[in-house]
């Protein structure tokens, strides 16, 4: 029976079990936005804890354009020799580490960016006006550009060791932008129609695939849609899925949601849906039936026996596992040992809403654990909201509340 310690063997893709560690923006760049060695601490610690699949948090692939104050960047200015301290430090247990390639677009924090770059010049709007500026459109040439730096990004990442990438095609950033028709109304060939809107994320794909040979794990994580009004659906996230199972992508992580519908944390589900702990598995059923390749499916995964059941329902092959990781490092471990296991992921709270908001506390605290692990220290599941709050401040200073990830 297929369960979360099943071995995967599926074209390219390998994994010594079905535990798959999403993206987390661990925020742990230095001044020149190369990993610092809490970052390889961090990762030898997931991989000691045996997941399978390990994917870094969002590393940038364009300098000026940063999602965060302390985000990784990978180009031609990067010390790779910091990047190969990472990947060795994770290169253990027969666990793998995954790079994540993005680039923002415009959801960059007002302070990072004067005139973020997009599709076209539409500001983002329910209530985040004034925390990002309005973008301007991206020339042909900035597109082009665009679709090389990614391409350049996953050349040193296989050169540096990481063992896959995955784009970053979900949760509102460049390559969903490109495909939403809110976010999108250019009328030349990379929008307007359906088609014209997947051709970037399309010659991404074939950029990075050039770059990184026939045999090397390529993925996206992809929104099965924004929630948003007018925003990119579920039938034509479908149809991007299609697009890129035939032209050979290994892996497709499921995902929804945006800075301006956050349903990736959980926003706008049902309680049904949280009860059943995966929101976005009835897309996943839905999936599996067009495509070949590799599927994951975050957000929401709590229980063995949640997990367990959405493996065995055939719907996903591995199950994408976020916050119940910063706080478990051994889940792979404790979730495949033990059937009844089940993740408490707290409720992050300084007991002022007001606070917990400014301060994005359902992120930020996620944060404060992942650099207690960096820094050899255990996760502490009742780490104080004002804990979390004043150890952003004293990191990232006037950066610290820059909004993101909704
Ligand atoms: C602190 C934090 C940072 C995150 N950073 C990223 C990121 O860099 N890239 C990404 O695709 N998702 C990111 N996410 C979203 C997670 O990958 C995941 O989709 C989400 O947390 C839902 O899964 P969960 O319920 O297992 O936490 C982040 C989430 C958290 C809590």
């Amino acid at each position: 029976m297929l369960e979360l310690g099943t071995p995967l063997q599926h074209g390219a893709i390998s994994s010594i079990n079905r535990v798959f560690k999403s993206a987390m923006s661990e925020q742990l760049g230095d001044k020149h936005h190369n990993p610092m060695p809490e970052q390889a601490r961090l990762y030898q610690r997931w991989a000691e804890g045996q997941v399978g699949i390990c994917v870094s948090g969002n590393v940038m692939i364009d300098r000026s354009a940063l999602g965060e104050p302390g985000n990784v960047v990978l180009d031609d200015h990067s010390d790779l020799d910091a990047f190969r301290q990472w990947t060795s430090a994770a290169d253990r247990q027969g666990s793998q580490l995954w790079i994540q390639l993005n680039h923002p677009g415009k959801q960059i924090p007002a302070a990072l960016a004067k005139v973020p770059l997009a599709p076209s010049a539409i500001p983002l709007g329910r209530g985040l006006e004034k925390s990002f500026n309005t973008p301007r459109a991206m020339t042909e040439a900035e597109i082009r550009a665009t679709i090389n730096d990614f391409a350049n990004a996953a050349k040193l990442a296989k050169q540096v060791g990481f063992k896959g990438v995955q784009i970053h095609g979900a949760h509102g950033y460049l390559v969903s932008q490109f495909l939403s028709p809110r976010h999108n109304q250019r009328q030349d060939q990379w929008g307007g129609n359906a088609e014209n809107r997947m051709r970037f994320v399309v010659e991404v794909y074939h950029a990075i695939r050039a770059a990184v040979g026939d045999d090397f794990p390529v993925g996206i994580k992809l929104n099965s849609a924004d929630f948003m009004k007018d925003g990119f659906d579920e039938s034509e996230s479908m149809a991007v899925l299609t697009t890129l199972d035939n032209a050979g992508i290994d892996l497709i992580e499921i995902s929804g949601g945006t800075y301006e519908s956050p349903s990736m944390m959980g926003a706008n589900q049902r309680q049904s849906t949280i009860d059943r702990e995966a929101y976005f598995l009835e897309y996943a059923e839905q999936a599996r039936k067009q495509v070949r390749c590799t599927l994951v499916v975050t957000g929401g995964f709590r229980s063995s026996k949640a997990m367990n059941a959405a493996l065995q329902s055939g719907a996903t092959d591995m199950i994408g596992l976020g916050r119940p990781l910063s706080l478990y490092p051994d889940l792979a471990k404790l979730a495949i040992a033990d059937a009844g296991f089940i993740a408490d992921v707290g409720n992050p709270t300084t007991g002022v809403k007001g606070v917990d908001r400014a301060a994005m506390l359902s992120i930020t605290w996620y944060e404060a654990q992942l650099r207690r692990i960096g820094r050899g220290k255990l996760p502490k599941p009742n780490l104080s909201g004002w804990y979390a709050v004043f150890d952003t401040f004293g990191r990232l200073g006037k950066h610290a509340f820059v909004k993101r990830r909704g």
